[in-house]
């Protein structure tokens, strides 16, 4: 049985003091829910990290990165490895975002090698693909959302891919109010579930966690969870309000 998971991308918002009340708040009132029937974790921007870890760090709610470089350590200037991140008290690192593919330019390749170097450090990875809207109009999405898992996982074996979650957010959901329905999430869940099967065998594939986001919201949230293969959220704009993420938190259960 695999345990729900909601994790809050809270992108580039907040600043030091906001951020730091956002995970009190959230802590306060996810009290009874986080950690036992359901696992929550906030990921705050680098620079608000061990504030907001520091704040959370009685509660039962993990902290994560955005982002994590593919080197350990070294001449890459402006750069954050898994080592550094898990040192602060970082448990988890988005990798491949699509903000990060699509706007900063990530290549599969790339947020491959940032998969094997979250887990290398000791980080769990939160693994992010999905397709855009040209690609579901063109009837591309499975073979976009395959071809991300297969370089996305490259050269992991059964052992390391077990530190992984899978959150598949498809780009025209995000940040738009489109949220794809539970009907078309699961089917990509489905997939996702079967190619991992085939990479991994059934075991494993029954284990990991795939999580859906775009545009989720308190009153989407339970309905998404309905779906088999749905097994958590990934949350954008509705994780900057506590009293929203919250209810998300606990439509999840
Ligand atoms: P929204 O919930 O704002 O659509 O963002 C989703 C997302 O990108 C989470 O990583």
């Amino acid at each position: 049985m695999r345990k729900p998971f909601v994790a809050g991308n809270w992108k580039m918002n907040t600043d030091s003091h906001s951020g730091v009340e956002l995970a009190r708040a959230i802590a306060d009132g996810a009290l009874d829910a986080a950690g036992h029937s359901v696992d929550v974790a906030v990921c705050p921007p680098f620079v608000y990290l061990q504030a907001v870890a520091g704040a959370l760090s009685s509660t039962s709610i993990a902290v994560g990165a955005q982002d994590v470089y593919c080197e350990q350590k070294g001449a890459f200037t402006g750069e954050i490895s898994a080592s550094m991140l898990k040192d602060i008290g970082c448990t988890y690192a988005l990798c491949g975002h699509s903000e990060r593919r699509h706007v900063i330019g990530e290549s599969d390749e790339l947020v491959n090698k940032k998969i094997s170097a979250a887990i290398l450090g000791g980080l769990l990875p939160i693994f992010c693909l999905g397709e855009l809207l040209s690609e579901r109009e063109a009837l591309e999405t499975d073979e976009v959302v395959s071809r991300q898992l297969r370089n996305g996982l490259s050269g992991l074996d059964v052992e390391k891919v077990s530190a992984v979650t899978i959150a598949y957010e498809p780009v025209w959901a995000i940040g738009t109010g489109l949220t794809a329905t539970p009907e078309q999430a699961q089917q990509v869940h489905a997939l996702i579930r079967k190619l991992l099967g085939e990479m991994y065998g059934e075991r494993v594939a029954e284990e990991i966690r795939i999580l859906y986001g775009g545009s989720v919201k308190p009153d989407n949230a339970a309905e998404l969870m309905t779906e088999k293969d749905i097994d958590g959220l990934l949350v954008g704009g509705a994780s900057l309000k506590a009293d929203d993420f919250v209810a998300i938190i606990k439509s999840s259960l």
